[in-house]
Order: structure tokens, then C-alpha cells, then sequence
């Protein structure tokens, strides 16, 4: 699945790296356009006291905070690579544990929420993954999984948000394996893991000037530039040209959709 991966290894290295300037803003930028999303979802599932939750790949925290303050859940272990920004603001009832989670040994306990917002998309192996976070769901628990789709393909307009679209799609497949491709087979991924009452939904935030999502996607691209170039979709005049446009009444665009798919480990039959 991420087989055309060059030489960039994986996210957080050539791309994203959490110790450059900023990193955790624009992590941050992403959870403000999708929170309310995330969290009005994981409401609808009957999240809430009492929970066990696993938050993997968490990023800056937002949702661990939420789901302890908000739905008022009993625990959130949030797992990333690096945690310096989960280490950042401890809360109660907030376990931060550092580990990738794509080891073998990769073994957490049984949560009754798993959830990963935009991290398997960056992670190659897809379908072992998806399997290896079901069997992290105990009897009667869920597992949420939130990626991007994109909505840039070959019947989209060209306009300079599309074209620098694709060639940071392309290029962060060929630095680091990140792979939208196969987000929309996430409801399928889930039902061949076992679980059950599997459905999914799709949210696409509005691009407007100024909006968190725009400075989102122009700091991403500045943050993939080396990788955008190299596509040869792009140069610099035209990353730049997109930034602008993004900021502009011009912009006349769809956002890459967040795509969530959520299944049910049977309460009766236990992996
Ligand atoms: C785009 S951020 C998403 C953060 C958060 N889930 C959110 O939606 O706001 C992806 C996160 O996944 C983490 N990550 C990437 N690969 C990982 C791995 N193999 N194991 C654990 N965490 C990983 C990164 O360090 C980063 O914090």
C-alpha cells in the first residue's frame, strides 16, 4: 500500500517533525476544524463516565482533554511516537505513554473506545493495523477510525488550491507513505476485523479565509514544500500562488473531507 515510499522514512521525520518551530500549532489548526465533529460523533456512540479510552496517535491532546472533561469518561491513555506535546498539559485522569504503534509488542490492554484520528493514513499496512486496534476493543466497545479523503481528484477544477493538493498528496506518498487512497474501504477494513454495526460519515469543513482548515493546509504545505517540489507538479511560485489563494475571496474549493468509520465488538462474543 505505501510501496512507492522513497527515502523520506516515516511521518515525523522527513515530513512533520514535532521539534520544528510550531509543529504543535498546526496539529492544533486540524483539531480545531474537526473537534466538534469528533467529539459530536463519539457523543452519538454514548461515549461518556465510565469509559476506558485509548487515543491513539494523539497528537497534541485535544480529544484525551475532551473526552475527560466533556464526556466526562473514566480514563484516557493517549499513545504517540513523540509526546511532547500529550507531556505538555497533564490532566487528571490523562495517561500519556510513549510507543509506536506499529510494533509487534504493541500490546496497550482492552479499551472500551479506541479511537485514531488521522494517523493510520500516514502508517503503512493497513489492513493489519485495523485488525490489531480491533482486537483492542473489549466486549461492547467501539472503535473510531478518522482519515482524509480527498476531494481533489481528476473531476475537481484546477485552481491553485487543487493543483497543490494533489502534489502534496503525491509527494507525502513518496516521502512517507501517507496513502488517502484506501480511507474510503475504512467501513469494509472494520467489518473484515470483526466488528459489527459498522457505518461511517464524512465532514468537510468549509474553506474560508482565515479559517482554521485554511492555515491548516498552508502551513502543511509549507511544512511539505521539499516534498511538493519534487512531485515536479509544483514550484515555489506555485505553493506560494495556493497559500495566497487559500487566504483570498478568490478560493472557491473543497476541503479534503475527514472521513470517520466507526464499528462495535459484540458485548456476547469476545475476540
Ligand atoms: C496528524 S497528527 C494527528 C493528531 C491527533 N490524532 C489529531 O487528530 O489531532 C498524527 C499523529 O500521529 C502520531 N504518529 C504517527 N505515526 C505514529 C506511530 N507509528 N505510532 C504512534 N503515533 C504515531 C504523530 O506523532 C502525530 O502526533
Amino acid at each position: 500500500m505505501t510501496g512507492d515510499r522513497s527515502d523520506g522514512g516515516r511521518y515525523g521525520e522527513a515530513v512533520f517533525r514535532p521539534e520544528q518551530a510550531g509543529e504543535g500549532e498546526r496539529i492544533d489548526f486540524g483539531a480545531l476544524a474537526y473537534d466538534g465533529v469528533t467529539m459530536a460523533r463519539l457523543h452519538a456512540l454514548g461515549v461518556g463516565p465510565g469509559w476506558r479510552c485509548l487515543d491513539i496517535g494523539a497528537g497534541t491532546g485535544t480529544v484525551s482533554r475532551r473526552l475527560l472533561d466533556e464526556a466526562g469518561v473514566a480514563h484516557v491513555l493517549a499513545v504517540d511516537r513523540d509526546v511532547r506535546f500529550l507531556a505538555e498539559r497533564p490532566v487528571p485522569g490523562l495517561e500519556v505513554r510513549e510507543a509506536d504503534i506499529t510494533a509487534p509488542d504493541f500490546a496497550p490492554g482492552r479499551f472500551r473506545l479506541v479511537h485514531a484520528r488521522f494517523v493510520l493514513m500516514h502508517l503503512p499496512d493497513r489492513e493489519r493495523l485495523v485488525r490489531a486496534l480491533a482486537r483492542l476493543v473489549e466486549p461492547g466497545g467501539v472503535l473510531v477510525l478518522s482519515d482524509a479523503v480527498d476531494l481533489t481528484g481528476d473531476r475537481a477544477p484546477r485552481t491553485p488550491y487543487s493543483t497543490a493538493m494533489r502534489a502534496m498528496w503525491q509527494g507525502l506518498r513518496a516521502t512517507i507513505g501517507t496513502d488517502v487512497s484506501r480511507v474510503p474501504a475504512y467501513p469494509q477494513l472494520l467489518r473484515a476485523a470483526g466488528l459489527e454495526r459498522v457505518a461511517a460519515e464524512i465532514h468537510v469543513p468549509p474553506l474560508l479565509p482565515g479559517s482554521p482548515i485554511s492555515r491548516f493546509w498552508a502551513d502543511t504545505w509549507e511544512r511539505s514544500r521539499a516534498a511538493m517540489l519534487a512531485t515536479g507538479q509544483v514550484d515555489d511560485a506555485a505553493v506560494d500562488e495556493a497559500i495566497r489563494y487559500l487566504d483570498s475571496e478568490d478560493c472557491a474549493a473543497l476541503a479534503a473531507g475527514m472521513l470517520t468509520a466507526w464499528g462495535h465488538r459484540s458485548a456476547a462474543r469476545p475476540a
